[in-house]
């Protein structure tokens, strides 16, 4: 394949395909939903995206700049916490801009209702609230888990000052189906419905981590859930800002062998591609990839083909393993392998440690055309250490 190595290959047909399903959801349903720029980011790749989605979910200024630069439509901003100098940015800029806790929405309450946009209802402010429902197998990510910073208990709301407020978000899930999304409603009805009930709360947040896209999901739920929650509480707005959900499956990250040789009972092969620096998801989670060579064939668990390897990246971590990988015929240096679904949560978490070269962004027209939008270079390493460029 005529491509850099190592890169990211975003697939723009499925990427449309997952976008035109969630517009599906979002017509039947009568709600609105965004993309979470946290779980994919790609500025050349949102023209797809932009035709079927209503704007983006931003994690702070940053993200909620380059929603506006390059996305366009709503900007939904949740943080954990705002500087006043953050609002200086976000204020211009959200249409929704939901507080994680009672004391800073009163500590910037002033600042945010003094802004011709909030007073014009342009912008909305909404509190962002933890059910206490935890439907998910791992604590790592459960926002509801005990002690955790996200979101206001249900044992705030009494005493706190919600003066200014019109929206409730909640965000919960993480790769779940609808029947979570189901039993999270009824929690969110427990502690919070009487807010809800209220003239004052227009509208509702229900985040992501809806699998919108997966062949098992429960779509007809979904959209029952939605509607039912329309009624339920007289809203106007409905939103769902799932990320993972646009991209899945819609992205590989490709590498090449650069070097083979034993290692007591093992046999290495080193890749250009680094766990730690290019999927840190892959120790973090911890999840295994899965994995074909570019011709498409399967590689599988150790021992289940002829050919066994331990596959590690080039950076100076010792634990940088990606895992081991069997395959059905030897592999050989300069052999392309392509890890799969790498387009959600990896691409937007890489970093340039140790060097390491950055794998390119490539986008996969839907002719077959392949274009590379991004490569780096030594001078993005000496950029983000804040010296000049190599000019020699
Ligand atoms: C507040 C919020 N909204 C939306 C999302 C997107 O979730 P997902 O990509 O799982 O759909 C996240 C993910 O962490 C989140 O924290």
């Amino acid at each position: 394949m005529d491509t850099p190595s190592p890169a990211f290959i975003i697939d723009l047909e499925k990427l449309a395909a997952n976008c035109a399903l969630l517009a599906e959801v979002k017509a039947a349903a009568s709600c609105h939903i965004v993309h979470a720029l946290k779980a994919f980011a790609l500025p050349q790749a949102f023209p797809v995206m932009q035709e079927h989605l209503d704007g983006c979910c931003a994690s702070g200024p940053w993200e909620a700049q380059l929603a506006h630069l390059h996305f366009g439509k709503h900007i939904l901003t949740c943080a954990p916490a705002y500087t006043s100098a953050d609002l200086d940015t976000l204020l211009p800029l959200s249409t929704h801009l939901d507080f994680n806790s009672p004391g800073q929405w009163n500590r910037f309450r002033d600042q945010v209702m003094a802004h011709p946009r909030f007073q014009s209802g342009e912008l909305r402010c909404g509190l962002r609230i933890n059910p206490r429902c935890s439907t998910g197998p791992n604590p790592l990510y459960d926002p509801c888990a005990p002690g955790s910073r996200l979101g206001c208990p249900p044992e705030l709301i009494g005493e706190a000052n919600l003066e200014g407020l019109s929206g409730l978000h909640f965000h919960t899930l993480c790769e779940q189906n609808s029947d979570d999304l189901e039993r999270t409603l009824e929690a969110v009805d427990q502690h919070f419905g009487h807010l809800l009930r209220s003239p004052q709360f227009r509208y509702l947040n229900m985040g992501g981590g809806h699998w919108i896209t997966k062949p098992d999901y429960d779509r007809d739920l979904l959209i029952r859930l939605v509607r039912q929650t329309y009624q339920r509480y007289d809203l106007d707005e409905i939103w769902l800002e799932p990320g993972e959900a646009a991209v899945v499956h819609t992205g590989i990250l490709a590498a090449t062998v650069l070097d083979l040789f034993p290692s007591g009972d093992l046999q290495v092969a080193l890749l250009d591609v680094s766990a730690t620096a290019h999927m840190p998801d892959v120790l973090e989670m911890p999840y295994r990839p899965d994995l074909t060579r570019a011709d498409g064939s399967p590689a599988a668990d150790p021992g289940h083909y002829e050919h066994t390897y331990r596959l590690g990246g080039p950076s100076c971590l010792a634990g940088d393993v990606i895992g081991d990988f069997s395959f059905q015929s030897p592999l050989q240096i300069g052999d392309r392998l392509h890890f799969q679904d790498m387009a959600q949560y990896t691409m937007v978490k890489t970093t340039l440690f140790n060097g390491v070269r950055h794998p390119a962004y490539v986008l996969k027209h839907p002719d077959g055309r392949l274009e590379t939008v991004r490569e780096f270079h030594y001078d993005d390493f000496a950029s983000k250490l804040g010296v000049p460029p190599n000019t020699i």
